[in-house]
């Protein structure tokens, strides 16, 4: 599993690449642990100013591995899940992040958690959890209608409508658009320009950013207490189905 999530530092800049194409990027369970491992380590090294999340080529990443999903689903505030969420929301560690192709669930949701986000204009991001019978994650409940108002927070995560890298830009969600064979360059430039600036007041300043979000704490509570119920339901069990077996999921007969 080690070369799905590959880790690099240098000139400051831990860069944690997803790196599963055949799966396009989808997020296993160990997947989440080897990134929380890395994103902890980093933050605790005092080399490392700045992380800089990257895809494979035209993909950043599917999400949730649909196929864990069903058989390994997370339970407990242990799982490496929300491990991985707890350092996004948490961390004061400058985060970058160079998306291309599809960013769909948490790879949408992360973003929020970014200081800086780049994307191509072929990215597809996508919030579906209600079409797979579970709830926003990641405080993506109390972000996206702070950061764009209720009926398009509405649009995105009741609807779960895809939306490309120029409407990411204008909701506010990423802040610029590169073609896709300099995103990975521009992405990195962005991160060394962080990790030029004078390490303790810039994560001083990311604190202070952040500080009022403290009540997205407990909206990752709620969420991850729907979360939970919405995996285990009989209406989540034929969503995860139906992407598997490449049909349409049929929820009339569920009782
Ligand atoms: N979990 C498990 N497998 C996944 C996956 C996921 N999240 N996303 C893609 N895959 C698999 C597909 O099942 C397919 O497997 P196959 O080769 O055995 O048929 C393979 O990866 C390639 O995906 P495919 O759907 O053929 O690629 P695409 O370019 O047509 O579409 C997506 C890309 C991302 C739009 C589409 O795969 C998708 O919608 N994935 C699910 C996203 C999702 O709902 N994630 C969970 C959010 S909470």
């Amino acid at each position: 599993m080690s070369d799905e999530i590959l880790t690099d530092i240098r000139d400051g800049v831990l860069t944690v690449r997803i790196n599963r194409p055949d799966r396009k990027n989808a997020l296993t369970a160990a997947m989440y642990a080897a990134m929380a491992d890395a994103l902890e380590r980093g933050a605790a090294d005092r080399s490392v100013n700045v992380a800089l999340f990257v895809g494979t080529d035209g993909v950043f990443t599917a999400g949730n591995d649909i196929k864990d999903f069903l058989n390994d689903p997370p339970h407990t505030e242990a799982a490496p899940v929300h491990r991985m969420i707890s350092f996004l929301a948490s961390t004061d560690l400058p985060l970058v992040a160079a998306v291309d192709g599809p960013a769909v669930g948490i790879g949408t949701t992360m973003l929020f958690h970014c200081d800086y986000v780049h994307v191509t204009e072929r990215a597809h991001l996508q919030m579906p959890f209600v079409d797979l019978a579970v709830v926003p994650e990641a405080g993506s409940s109390f972000l996206a209608p702070r950061l764009m108002g209720h009926p398009k927070a509405a649009e995105l995560l009741m609807l779960g409508k895809p939306f490309n890298g120029s409407e990411a830009v204008r909701l506010g969600i990423a802040n610029q658009i590169d073609a896709p064979e300099d995103l990975e360059a521009a992405a990195r430039a962005t991160a060394l320009a962080f990790a030029a600036k004078p390490p303790a007041a810039l994560r001083a300043t990311k604190a202070l950013l952040r500080a009022s979000e403290n009540q997205m704490q407990a909206a990752m509570k709620r969420e991850a207490e729907a979360f939970s119920k919405g995996l285990a339901s009989a209406e989540a069990k034929e969503a995860f189905s139906a992407f598997l077996e490449k049909r349409k999921p049929d929820f009339s007969n569920l009782g």
